[in-house]
């Protein structure tokens, strides 16, 4: 008896520990969803970033500009120092939060958080 009850706590871990990764690869974990080269293209160039920036952005919009900033965030610079790249994309993600949470200074925050050239001299390899 003891041995079968045993037997099924050794199989609940490990049950547990094998779903574990399935689980954090649906989380907001450490891996980033979005690739730098990516946001670039569908938030920076594309028109994400100037709709919300401009307040003619929706919820989602803004919902989505900052998952993509997070993911800024989290990604490697390719370039530069870590911990300029810390404080440009932090600035962003705060930015973005302040979008999705209605902030009337979001604007304005967002302009001036996604100036192209300071990060580009900085990160962007030529
Ligand atoms: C916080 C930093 C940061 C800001 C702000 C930023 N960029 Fe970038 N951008 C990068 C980095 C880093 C790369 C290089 C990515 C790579 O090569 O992996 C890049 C690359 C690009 C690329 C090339 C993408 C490709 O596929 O090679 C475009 C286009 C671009 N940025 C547009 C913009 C525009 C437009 C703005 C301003 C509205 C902007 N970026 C603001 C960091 C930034």
């Amino acid at each position: 008896m003891r041995a079968k009850i045993f037997g099924g706590l050794v199989c609940l871990v490990a049950v547990a520990l094998i779903g574990l990764p399935a689980i954090a690869a649906d989380d907001d974990g450490d891996k980033p969803k979005f690739k730098t080269k990516q946001v670039m293209k569908e938030a920076f160039k594309g028109p994400l970033l100037k709709k919300v920036a401009g307040g003619d952005g929706s919820a989602e919009d803004a919902k989505k500009l900052h998952a993509m900033l997070v993911a800024l965030s989290k990604n490697e610079p390719p370039r530069g120092e870590e911990e300029s790249w810390k404080e440009l994309t932090g600035a962003l993600v705060k930015a973005g939060k302040a979008a999705v949470e209605g902030d009337a200074d979001a604007s304005a925050m967002l302009k001036k958080a996604s100036n192209c050239k300071a990060c580009h001299s900085k990160h962007k390899p030529s």
